[in-house]
């Protein structure tokens, strides 16, 4: 057999091998007994910056006209989550014992988060369970679970062309209200042409804080338009194209609307005139169709081998019935857009303020109940 020779630093490291395993149960005692791996740093910035809930305290209330509020709502011993203009927030409040919710859009400057603050405007609606809690209950110094900011009612300069027409219809405004000073801040680089529908002069909102910022950049144009009233210093009747024509030269925009359900339905055929591509078209709902009497329905749901009855309003949505009947299915927008509340209809007649629904879901019979209301008596189905 051949000998091998073996130098001494051969030997040596066949020593230190020898001692391999002594060494490492000494390393392994000498080490500290916390965890070396936490969570990754971007896992805990992106928690920071899309957080599921936040706790809020109600600051201040501020009255804007006889229906409506604004909430001054400061982070609770937290740092409340940036946000961009036209996102929304969800409020969540216990009614007789069962959490709801409701989506609000933000209506101070994106830049006030920083200084931990958000505000959100909230108008009496007959049907706003979570609304009319929010205008008749909550006082300063309540705490309030609210959702981390979303949606994309936003400006998006590689979507949008840079020259926004903004639409807004009674409270409708409050996303707007938040671009404009978005705008003057600095932080979005757009134009902004508004027309603000109202019924009658008195239902502005947040007027003096417009003509200050239409005072303060040319970045910003307001355009108040009376449904009722002839006799004002504003424009008159219904938003139309004709006179959006008169204030905006340029075909090179985006329309942003945001208003209630009635102001769609006309504004729908006049935007068609534009033949733009949809892209150019963003839509943000406010409130609801509304419908005159009060014909109650009944609601059978079926969730595994039971079924639970009660009635419904027909003027009120399936999610706000089911509310009532302490019955809670995931939700966040509450506009029909991120179907998060879809719902299987095993039968009955419904009626939907806005449909986003994907086609399957349509040819399968699966709703949206944040924006569909009872016109028969229904059977859903929840998981
Ligand atoms: S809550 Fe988003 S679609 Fe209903």
């Amino acid at each position: 057999m051949k000998k091998v020779k073996v130098s001494f630093s051969g030997l040596n490291d066949m020593l230190k091998f020898k001692n391999m395993g002594k060494r490492r149960e000494e390393a392994i005692n000498d080490c500290s007994n916390e965890n070396f791996y936490k969570e990754a740093n971007t896992n805990k910035i992106s928690k920071e910056l899309h957080p599921k809930f936040q706790h809020v305290v109600v600051e201040d209330i501020i009255n804007e006209k006889w229906d409506c509020k604004t909430f001054v709502l400061k982070g609770d011993n937290c740092q409340l989550a940036p946000f961009k203009a036209g996102q929304f927030v969800n409020v969540y409040v216990e009614i007789d014992g069962v959490m709801v919710s409701r989506a609000y859009s933000i209506s101070s400057s994106p830049k006030m988060a920083l200084e931990n603050e958000y505000r959100i405007t909230v108008k009496a609606i007959r049907e706003g369970l979570v609304s009319n809690y929010l205008l008749g209950t909550l006082d300063i110094g309540e705490k309030l679970l609210i959702s981390g900011p979303s949606g994309n009612f936003t400006y998006n300069p590689l979507r949008d062309e840079q020259h926004i027409v903004g639409i807004a219809g009674g409270v409708g405004i409050t996303p707007f209200y938040s671009l404009a000073q978005a705008i003057i801040d600095g932080d979005e680089d757009c134009l902004l042409t508004l027309f603000y529908g109202v019924n009658k002069e008195d239902d502005i909102l947040f007027l003096e804080q417009f003509d200050d910022i239409v005072s303060k950049t040319n970045k910003v144009k307001v355009v108040y338009v009376v449904r009722d009233d002839e006799d004002t210093k504003y424009e008159y009747g219904l938003i139309n194209k004709k006179l959006i024509d008169k204030y905006v030269v340029s075909n090179r925009v985006s329309f942003y609307i945001c208003g209630p359900y009635k102001m769609y339905t006309h504004l729908n055929e006049e935007l068609q005139k534009y033949n733009l591509p949809n892209k150019f078209f963003r839509y943000e709902r406010v409130a609801s169709k509304s419908i005159a009497n009060g014909k109650k329905f009944t609601i059978t749901v079926k969730k595994g081998n039971d079924y639970v009855k009660f009635k419904a309003y027909e003027y009120e949505t399936i999610m706000t019935a089911l509310y009532r009947a302490k019955i809670v299915i995931p939700s966040n927008c509450h506009s029909g857009t991120c179907g998060l509340c879809r719902t299987k209809l095993l039968s009955g007649e419904v009626i939907m303020d806005s449909d986003y629904r994907r086609k399957a879901d349509v040819k399968y019979n699966y709703i949206h109940p944040c924006v569909t209301k009872p016109k028969s008596d229904l059977v859903i189905e929840i998981n």
